[in-house]
């Protein structure tokens, strides 16, 4: 089968008519393509969505968006009072040249950890208050990576509506094979209850000592493309 190939999204789209569409492109490049396909076509769109909001806000109004990029992994902790949500990410520079210049990819709070934070507003709430800060602390002068300019270090302090407490800590400073093993991961802690995502076996644990295992990455990514060809089919979106 001959498949054809396009240097242009627009004329991409102009030609093929999708009735559905991942947009997979990086953070700084939002927009163009989204606004090129049919108000009829069902959009997937790749976190991060955009950079800013006033992009954020104007793709929101699509009529053809999906406007939510996974599900969460667990029901947990519904219905019971949380205390406090814990989300941590610490790994390399990635290879994409875009990934460390903020201006373009955002930066790794908003280009990476941005899954945690999207989970923890589904499973805890929306957040009313944050103070964060960032720096860079650790990889300074790369003359091998061009650009460079976002924070190695991030921590962010956070309440939730509901009052629960949370913290968000991300790091890209690993560089040389340095490793912390165990550093991160997605953890809630709720009365009786403590879900942990992220990391190779996520799981629940309740008082009383059971614990149980939660869904792994595979059947979230699979869900999420099946939300997705069910919204194309149904226009249920
Ligand atoms: N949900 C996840 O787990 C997950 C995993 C990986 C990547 N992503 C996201 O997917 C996005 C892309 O990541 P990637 O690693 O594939 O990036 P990439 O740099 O490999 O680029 C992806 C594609 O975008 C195209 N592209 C670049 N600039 C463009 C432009 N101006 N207009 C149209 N197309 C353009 C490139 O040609 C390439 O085909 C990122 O936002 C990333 O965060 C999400």
């Amino acid at each position: 089968m001959e498949v054809p190939s396009f240097d242009d999204a627009a004329a991409m789209i102009a030609s093929t008519k999708p009735d559905g569409m991942y947009v997979s492109v990086p953070p700084f490049a939002h927009g163009p393509a989204e606004h090129s396909v049919d108000a009829g076509a069902t959009l997937c769109v790749e976190k991060p969505v955009v950079l800013g909001m006033r992009v954020g806000r104007d793709l929101g109004r699509l009529p053809g968006a999906v406007h939510r990029f996974g599900r969460p992994r667990t029901e947990l902790p519904r219905g019971r009072r949380v205390g406090m949500a814990l989300a941590t990410r610490v790994e390399g520079i990635p290879g994409a040249p875009w990934w460390r210049t903020e201006r373009i990819g955002g930066g790794m709070l908003v280009e990476m950890h941005t899954h945690a934070v999207a989970m923890l507003r589904l499973l805890v709430g929306e957040v009313k208050s944050v103070c964060a800060m960032t720096d860079t602390r650790l990889i300074g002068e790369r003359p091998e990576l061009p650009g460079l300019d976002i924070p190695d270090v991030e921590a962010s302090t956070l309440r939730f509506a509901s009052g629960a407490l949370g913290v968000v800590a991300n790091a890209c400073a690993l560089v040389g094979g340095l490793r912390l093993p165990g550093a991160g991961g997605t953890h809630i802690l709720a009365q009786g209850l403590g879900p942990s995502l992220g990391g190779g076996s996520p799981s629940a644990s309740f008082e009383g000592g059971k614990s149980e295992p939660l869904p792994g990455r595979g059947l979230h990514d699979h869900r999420l493309n099946e939300a997705f060809v069910h919204a194309i089919r149904t226009g249920d979106r």
